[in-house]
């Protein structure tokens, strides 16, 4: 075995989100089209005596790396289910790259990440049906993440349905600095019963056979996030200014909003604007990643 093993954590992107049902439990039932981006945070693995995690990176700060960290949960999580097979302790190592409570995964993509580090670790192969029923215990984007493909995401988001084929694209990713609570965007909900999201062109390679269909659809999130971050519409509005904007809508509970674009150049332009009009901001560009995960 190599000494330290890798893991990406890919940008989560809700490219469309529709809440379905308010269920007896609290939680929603939504449907959503889920997409990740070639950037995000990084884990690292070394095998050592005992589970040990560190932080670093521009986001690093005020992340808790103790047993809360969802890594540390993920991980416990792993040798719960499987103690025979799990590897020794692993002294990991997390570069937070994104913002924290930004609506692009974030600890659900850093979980996603520590049981792909495990399950690669492990004696034995682990079933993946079960791995993903591990993620579903850890938040309920963990599952998706775990894939980091285009998919389709029901239920709470443990549904799910890969995509075979997806257009190559680009995406600006703008974030205010203001971290959103998901439970407080979810309590400010005004309708809970919106309709599903519409049926999916087959096959789905064409840029503007997306574009067209994303226009039927929405964030149902965005409104009450907007209420709570002012900013976010703001940022939509602008992005939606900038040329070859495909679409630019808030991604997941938000703060993070996303612009899409058929080329890299547009995309870079796109953020050298925002970056000009907001230099206190955050602001990332990247490919979007194809369904070979
Ligand atoms: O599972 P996760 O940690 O991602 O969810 C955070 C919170 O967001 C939940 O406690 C719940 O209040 C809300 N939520 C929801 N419906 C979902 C996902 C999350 O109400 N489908």
């Amino acid at each position: 075995m190599a000494d330290v093993v890798s893991q990406a954590a890919p940008a989560k992107i809700n490219l469309a989100l529709h809440v379905t049902r308010r269920r007896e439990d609290g939680y929603h039932d939504l449907e959503s089209l889920i997409v990740f981006a070639d950037i995000g945070d990084d884990l690292d693995a070394g095998l050592a005596e005992c589970d040990s995690l560190t932080i670093g990176g521009p986001f690093a700060e005020g992340l808790g790396a103790g047993p809360t960290n969802l890594v540390m949960r993920a991980v416990a999580a792993f040798r719960e289910r499987w103690p025979e097979v799990s590897p020794p302790g692993l002294k990991l190592h997390l570069v937070k790259n994104l913002p924290v409570a930004s609506g692009i995964g974030g600890g659900s993509a850093d979980a996603a990440a520590a049981l792909r580090i495990m399950a690669e670790l492990a004696d034995e192969p682990v079933p993946v049906s079960d791995l993903l029923d591990l993620a579903a215990g850890l938040g309920a984007d963990v599952p998706a993440c775990l894939l980091s493909r285009p998919l389709v995401a029901r239920g709470v988001g443990e549904i799910l349905s890969p995509l075979p084929d997806f257009p190559s694209l680009h995406i600006t990713l703008i974030n205010p600095r203001v971290p959103v609570s998901t439970p407080d965007v979810f309590r400010r909900l005004r309708a809970h019963d919106n309709y599903p999201l519409p049926a999916l062109p087959e096959p789905l390679t064409r840029p503007v056979q997306l574009g067209i269909w994303l226009n039927e659809t929405r964030n149902d999130l965005q409104p009450p996030a907007i209420k709570l971050v002012p900013e976010i519409g703001i940022i939509v509005d602008e992005l939606a200014e900038t040329s070859g904007c495909m679409l630019s809508r808030m991604s997941g509970s938000g703060a993070t909003v996303f612009g899409l674009f058929g080329s890299a150049g547009q995309a870079h332009d796109a953020a050298s604007q925002m970056r000009k009009l907001h230099p206190d901001y955050w602001v990332g560009t990247a490919p979007l990643l194809g369904v070979e995960g």
